[in-house]
C-alpha cells in the first residue's frame, strides 16, 4: 500500500499557476567593477548603511520564505563576495532542511581567495560573469579588475568542488560578440557551463526612442562603437542597439564548431543548454529579450535594502525592512511574500518599450 504524506510541503503558486520556489537575494549594492551595461566609472552613490539589510536581517527573510515553499536560493549583488559575512550566511541558508541549492553569482575578482570557505559554509555552486577572453577588452568592458585574477577564481572554484561552475557572458554586437565560439570552445576539454545572456536595456533612458522591435529591424549594420554614456555606462538605446540575439550567436558557433545539440544540465535556471560534439561542458542560451522566459519564471528577488520585486524588468516592489524592523511577526512577513507573489505580472513588456527605471541592475542582483 501506498502512504501519501501526512502533511504537504508548502508551495506559493502566482495568479498565473506559476509555482514560485527561487529566490534571489542581493547581499550588496557595492561592485569592485563597473561593467558598462551596469554602472558608471563614478559607481552609483553609496547607500546609507541603515538602509541595508544586516545578514542577520537577510537570513531571517530566507527562513521565511523557505518556509513557504522556497527551495532555491541565489546570492547576488553588486558583487556579494564584498560582504565578510557571505559565508555565515550561505552556513545559515544551506541549513534550512528545504533549501537544495545554494549559489552565488559573482564577477570572480575575489573567487580564487574564497572559494574554499564558500564551499566549506555548505554553498552548492557558483555562477561567474565573464564577458570577455581578451586580458585588454576585459580592462574596456569591466573597466576595474583583470582577466587573470577571474580566470584563478574560475579554477579555484572548480577544485573547491563547487559544481556545475558555470560562466555568464553578455554579448555586445562590435564589443565582444565575436567571441562567442572562443567561448564556446572552452568546453569541449573542461567541465564548464558557458551561458550567453541577450544584453537586457536597462535603468538610464536618456533617450526617447523608437521600441525594441524597430531596433531589432535595424540589426546587422556594422558594428557599433561603445558610445560613453553617463560615467561611461551604455544607455538604454545603446543597449537596444547592441543587442545581438541567442539565435544569431547560435549560427556563428555552429557555423565554427560543427552543431549544438540539445543538452540537460541539472539545476537549470532560465538558460537553454546545448553540446558541442564531444564536449564536456554545455553552451547555454539566457533569451529573455527573444525567447519567453517569463513563462516558466519561478522567482523572487529580494533588494539588499530590503525590498521585495515580482519581476527582474518591471519596477513594482514592495518594503519589507519598514514592517519587519517595526516588530513584524514570521507570520505577518509571510503574508507579505504571499502578497508579492499575488502581484507577479505575466510577462515583462521589454519589446512594447517597456525598461526599468527604478533600479539599476547592480542594486537588483540580476
Ligand atoms: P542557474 O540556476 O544556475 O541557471 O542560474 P540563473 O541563470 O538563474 O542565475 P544567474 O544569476 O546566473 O542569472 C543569469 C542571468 O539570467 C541574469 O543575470 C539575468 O540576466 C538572466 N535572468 C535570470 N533570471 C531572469 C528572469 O527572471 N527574468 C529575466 N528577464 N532575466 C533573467
Ligand atoms: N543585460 C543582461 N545581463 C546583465 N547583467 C548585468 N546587467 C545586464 C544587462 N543589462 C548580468 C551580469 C551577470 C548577471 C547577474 O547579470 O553579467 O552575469
Ligand atoms: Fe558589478 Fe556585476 Fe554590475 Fe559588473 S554586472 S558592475 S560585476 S554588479
Amino acid at each position: 500500500m501506498i502512504h501519501e504524506p501526512l502533511t504537504e510541503p508548502a508551495r506559493l503558486r502566482d495568479s498565473f499557476g506559476r509555482v514560485i520556489d527561487y529566490l534571489r537575494i542581493s547581499i550588496t549594492d557595492r561592485c569592485n567593477f563597473r561593467c558598462v551595461y551596469c554602472m558608471p566609472e563614478e559607481g552609483f552613490p553609496a547607500t546609507p548603511k541603515d538602509e541595508s539589510l544586516t545578514i542577520g536581517e537577510i537570513a531571517r527573510l530566507a527562513r521565511v520564505a523557505a518556509g513557504l515553499g522556497i527551495t532555491k536560493v541565489r546570492l547576488t549583488g553588486g558583487e556579494p563576495l564584498l560582504r565578510k559575512d557571505l559565508p555565515w550566511l550561505a552556513a545559515q541558508i544551506a541549513s534550512l532542511p528545504s533549501v537544495e541549492d545554494i549559489s552565488v553569482t559573482t564577477n570572480g575578482f575575489l573567487l580564487a581567495e574564497q572559494a574554499k570557505a564558500l564551499a566549506e559554509s555548505g554553498l552548492t555552486r557558483v555562477n561567474v560573469s565573464l564577458d570577455t577572453l581578451d586580458p585588454e577588452r576585459f580592462v574596456k568592458l569591466a573597466r576595474r579588475g583583470n582577466l587573470q585574477t577571474v580566470l584563478d577564481g574560475i579554477r579555484a572554484a572548480q577544485e573547491a568542488g563547487l559544481s556545475p561552475v558555470k560562466l555568464n557572458c553578455v554579448l555586445m554586437k562590435g564589443a565582444n560578440d565575436h567571441e562567442a565560439p572562443s567561448f564556446a570552445e572552452m568546453t569541449m576539454n573542461e567541465e564548464i557551463h558557458v551561458r550567453f545572456i541577450e544584453l537586457m536595456p536597462m535603468r538610464w533612458n536618456l533617450d526617447e526612442g523608437p521600441s525594441f522591435e524597430a531596433f531589432s529591424a535595424h540589426q546587422g549594420q556594422g558594428l557599433l562603437q561603445i558610445k560613453q554614456a553617463s560615467g561611461g555606462m551604455l544607455n538604454d538605446l545603446e543597449m537596444r542597439k547592441m543587442y545581438v540575439s541567442s539565435e544569431t550567436v547560435m549560427r556563428d558557433i555552429e557555423a565554427k564548431l560543427g552543431p549544438l545539440e540539445p543538452a540537460q544540465l541539472k539545476t537549470n535556471g532560465p538558460a537553454r543548454s546545448y553540446r558541442l560534439a564531444g564536449a564536456k561542458g554545455t553552451v547555454g542560451f539566457i533569451s529573455q529579450i527573444s525567447n519567453d522566459l517569463c513563462s516558466r519564471c519561478n522567482r523572487l528577488r529580494l533588494t539588499h535594502d530590503g525590498f521585495l520585486r515580482p519581476c527582474l524588468m518591471s519596477d513594482g516592489e514592495l518594503d519589507l525592512r519598514t514592517p519587519m524592523r517595526a516588530g513584524a511577526t514570521d507570520a505577518e512577513i509571510a503574508d507579505l511574500f504571499r502578497h508579492v507573489v499575488a502581484h507577479k505580472p505575466e510577462r515583462h513588456y521589454l519589446a512594447e518599450g517597456q525598461t526599468v527605471t527604478g533600479r539599476g541592475m547592480s542594486q537588483i542582483g540580476g
